[in-house]
């Protein structure tokens, strides 16, 4: 049998439960509305017996699959025949044991790592799961490819449209909601860029009107697709801890895919009892686009069985337009009002026994900082989770010895604005980026050494600060 005749795209609510066929389109449920799995029969499918199978591949790197850090796990993401796969290379990505870090976020030495998801051919995590969503974009016969983006969705979408000549690219972005770095791959890569008068959400709404009219498939991560791949990032942290558990995952919250992603893997590899346990997952807002936060924390809302309690939150949200509360935060990546995989974050969470916190965009930069000085650096919403660490093990929360992984979704170059602000003399150019937003003080600021273009002034200089 071939591994696609037992997997089918399912509606995540229990008491809905609707199936479809792989080879629908769907970005809901046709019944209910609810989110989609995808969904395997594992009893039907060639399982591997331990984690280590994997390591089978790294011996054959010449195969793009087994090269790619996405479909070596093909086993475990099985929804496409292998013919149809379509890789670029994602997922070369790294994790980096940060003691600098670890040092700033108060756990003990060589108990805190980052996985370094920047490293991904478009600079972000997204990749895992854009190659997964071209899969299937490209098996049931997409031309073109939409998606609502605050820019790494688009730069990723964009990437893999003229790389692999598959599909046209049309994205939709917040006028003057994203960075340079990201609206700049957009450009380059040839994507139709369509800014609108709004923000990410107004973009995220539109993107489904006119994907839905114009019958073009939707790359957002609403499509189950997308978060297959992204659930790649959990096997290859697991990877480079020797197939060891760690005690905590930590991750910036914005739309939710990649929390409910991670959640979907540690539950199936518990299922095929491929792992004994489940790590603690701490999902990060930023203070200023927390609506996760209101609602797990303030509100209470949890999975409670698929039994969300849908009052509750769209109350919230009546509360949040009645007083045009908008996103808005530094971390322009999780500036986001209305998460879209909202619900499957809670079952996430719930699989995982996790909590949820927020963080300032003054604790986002400084957090930032060190991790630019202490490795490889990321952009600001990345930080969120280094910062939302810290928050943890001083609440307590995380324990100083508990191993803990936190994920840096972006890389340092597609904000350099944020970074150029934080490290100014500047105070015109911070006020205008940082303070405006309520940030007071760059705490680790490394300053550029003004000096007249003489030698003998550059060398007192260098003597000086060097
Ligand atoms: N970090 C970065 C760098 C991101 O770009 C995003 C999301 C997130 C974190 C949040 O991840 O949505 O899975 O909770 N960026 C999307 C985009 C929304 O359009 O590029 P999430």
């Amino acid at each position: 049998m071939s591994a696609t005749d037992a997997a089918c795209q399912q509606c995540i609510r229990p008491d809905c439960g609707q199936r479809y066929a792989l080879g629908e389109a769907l970005v809901a449920c046709a019944a209910c509305g609810g989110l989609l799995d995808v969904a395997y029969d594992w009893n039907r499918l060639p399982v591997p017996k331990t984690l280590a199978d994997f390591e089978k591949f790294w011996s054959r790197r010449a195969d793009p699959l087994a090269f790619s850090g996405v479909w070596r796990f093909y086993d475990l993401l099985p929804f496409a025949p292998r013919d149809r796969v379509v890789t670029i290379g994602e997922g070369q990505t790294l994790l980096q044991r940060a003691d600098r870090v670890a040092n700033y976020v108060g756990s003990n030495p060589g108990r805190l790592y980052l996985q370094y998801e920047g490293m991904n051919p478009s600079g972000s995590f997204k990749d895992n799961g854009m190659s997964a969503a071209f899969t299937h974009a490209h098996w049931i016969g997409a031309r073109r490819a939409a998606c609502a983006s605050t820019g790494n969705t688009s730069a990723s979408l964009a990437l893999y449209s003229c790389v692999s000549r598959l599909m046209q690219a049309v994205i939709f972005i917040g006028s003057g909601k994203i960075s340079y770095g990201k609206l700049s791959q957009a450009l380059d890569y040839g994507a139709l860029t369509v800014q609108i008068a709004g923000d990410f959400d107004d973009a995220m709404q539109r993107v489904k009107e006119v994907s839905q009219q114009l019958g073009i498939y939707l790359v957002n991560s609403v499509n189950p697709f997308r978060l297959e791949g992204q659930k790649t990032i959990m096997f290859r942290v697991l990877e480079a801890l020797g197939w060891e558990v760690p005690d905590w995952i930590v991750v910036p919250g914005g739309n939710l895919g990649n929390s409910s992603a991670f959640g979907k893997a540690f539950a199936e590899l518990k299922q095929l009892g491929l792992i004994d346990r489940v790590p603690r997952l701490a999902v990060i807002n930023a203070t200023g686009a927390n609506t996760l936060h209101g609602l797990y924390n303030g509100q209470g809302v949890r999975w409670n069985d698929g039994r969300i309690d849908q009052n509750k939150i769209a109350a919230f949200y009546a509360e949040m337009d009645e007083h045009k509360r908008r996103a808005s935060t530094i971390a322009s990546a999780i500036e986001i009002n209305r998460p879209v995989n909202l619900d499957k974050c809670l079952r996430a969470l719930a699989v995982c026994n996790g909590v949820v916190r927020e963080t300032t965009d003054q604790e986002i930069l400084d957090a930032k900082a060190q991790v630019g000085a202490g490795g490889l650096g990321c952009e600001p919403a990345s930080a969120a989770s280094v910062a939302g660490a810290k928050q943890l093990v001083a609440e307590g929360v995380i324990g100083r010895d508990e191993r803990v992984v936190c994920i840096l979704t972006g890389h340092q170059l597609k904000d350099p604005t944020a970074t150029v602000a934080y490290h100014t003399t500047d105070q015109e150019q911070f006020n205008k980026v940082l303070g405006a937003r309520g940030v007071k003080r760059a705490s680790f600021a490394n300053r550029a050494v003004a000096v007249s273009n003489d030698l003998d002034e550059i060398v007192r200089a260098i003597q000086l600060y060097g």
